[in-house]
């Protein structure tokens, strides 16, 4: 065992992400059980001490790793961990997962098998989860059998023109690009918040400036969107999603196949991670005000937990994308309102480098891509003596071990993450059939 690690061998839960008041008030209340210490070397090595990472207070976690090395593994401990916390944390805590593969469903059913949870003294059971898919692909997802539980859409009104414009690739310069702003503010004007795709159609067909070509354009690409079945008039209400004590999987990988229907899952994620922004602004001067006032915290809006796989997508390092600044602005500002955010990734080196300089609690399974590794080495801490490249290649090739790097208490482990409880819906497409 390379000596920097913290790894000792007491029996006592290691607490990740929590200062020393904190874990004197609270212990490992409020926290999820992410997996072992590994205490030796080799390829199974012996686990030792338990550790736990806090979920009571919002952190900025960069899950790393090369694909197939556990990193939607380790969401998925995580999201089975919140379902499973103490009442009295879990109603203070709501989770949203953006879902861009279409694997985390299988949160809602229990695994077969039970030899490896045996190992850990767990059992197979199934977690608590809602999966809303958009409302144009519900009929599908309900065809399949698929375990769905809702279908979500976007409120029209809060798309402004630039995230129309770069929804459909367009500039401002671009005669469509023009058009399209106009139309926006020119609906909005008349009608106020409560129109659809249906209404900028009309107002595009109706422009009095525009050429005949670029109108058509914009029609086009209008109703488009408006076969996505995913903007309209009436969008799902935020607050449904962010509820207390829930965990919502919003599936948008129905979206992957088809071509020029990348942005859709950017426009989710900016559209979802604005709305809980501007609430949780809100609700924060509220509760700060109860505070003041009554002397008692208290808010409907519950902590949000952010989980976003892939997240080199939505917060590319040298790309455009509709849902970079606002995540930009969870990176950096999020965690003061109540907003915590889980990133993973097999591309560090092309995520934002904020969202690595800024992370307070980075788990990185294996990786081999120099890249990837030169990337996180900006995160290097003081209390880590050791090379990632050093690190990276003395960590068990299997899956699930990870190297946990925990600015709050500012020790670094090695760690296996806990077999997952719930069915693997990542190793087979047609699982659903069961
Ligand atoms: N700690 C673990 N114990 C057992 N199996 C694991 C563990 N971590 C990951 N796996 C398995 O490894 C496979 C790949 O993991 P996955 O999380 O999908 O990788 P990634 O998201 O990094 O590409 C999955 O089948 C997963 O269940
Ligand atoms: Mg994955």
């Amino acid at each position: 065992m390379p000596e920097q690690f913290s790894a000792d061998f007491s029996e006592e839960e290691a607490v990740l992400g929590r200062d020393l008041k904190d874990l004197e008030q609270y212990g490992s209340k409020g926290t999820a059980y992410l997996g072992k210490v590994v205490l030796s070397s080799g390829e199974k090595p012996v686990l030792g001490r338990k550790v736990v990472v806090d979920l009571a207070k919002p952190h900025l976690m960069l899950i790393c790793g090369k694909r197939g090395a556990g990193k939607s593994h380790s969401l998925t401990v995580l999201m089975e961990e919140m379902a499973r916390l103490d009442p009295s944390v879990k109603m203070r805590i709501s989770a949203i997962a953006i879902d861009t593969v279409g694997i985390f469903w299988g949160l809602k059913i229990p695994r077969k098998d039970t030899a490896e949870l045996e190992g850990w003294d767990l059992v197979p059971e199934k977690t608590d989860a809602r999966v809303y898919v958009p409302k144009g692909q519900l009929a599908f997802y309900q065809e399949k059998n698929m375990p769905v539980d809702g279908a979500f859409t976007l409120k029209c009104s809060e798309l402004e023109e630039t995230e129309w414009m770069a929804l459909f690739k367009l500039k401002w310069t671009d005669p469509e690009g023009v058009l399209i702003s106009r139309v926006v503010q020119r609906v909005r004007e008349k009608i106020g918040t409560y129109y659809g795709i249906d209404d900028l159609i009309s107002a595009a067909k109706s422009d009095d400036e525009a050429q005949s070509v670029a109108k058509q354009a914009v029609v086009n690409r209008f109703q488009v969107a408006k076969s996505w079945g995913l903007i309209e008039k009436e969008g799902t209400k935020i607050l449904d999603l962010a509820a207390p004590g829930i965990i919502t999987l919003i599936d948008v990988s129905s979206y992957r196949q088809t071509l020029g229907t990348e942005g859709i899952k950017d426009i989710v994620v900016a559209l979802i991670g604005k709305k809980l922004f501007e609430q949780r602004m809100l609700f924060r001067k509220e509760e700060e005000i109860k505070l003041i006032q009554e002397n008692r915290r208290s808010s409907k809006m519950p902590l949000v937990w952010l989980l976003i796989d892939e997240a080199h997508m939505f917060m590319p390092r040298d790309e455009s994308s509709i849902a970079l600044n606002i995540l930009l602005e969870w990176v950096r500002v999020g965690r003061q309102p109540g907003l915590g955010l889980i990133l993973a990734t097999q591309r560090p080196e092309r995520i934002h480098p904020d969202a690595i300089s800024q992370c307070d609690i980075f788990i990185s399974h294996r990786m081999t891509s120099q890249p990837d590794i030169a990337a996180v080495g900006a995160l290097r801490p003081s209390y880590l003596h050791m090379d990632f490249d050093k690190l990276f290649a003395e960590m068990p090739r299997q899956q699930g071990f990870a190297l946990v790097i925990d600015d709050n208490t500012e020790k670094t482990w090695m760690i296996k993450t806990r077999p997952r409880l719930s069915w693997d819906s990542s190793v087979t497409a047609t699982a659903f059939i069961i």
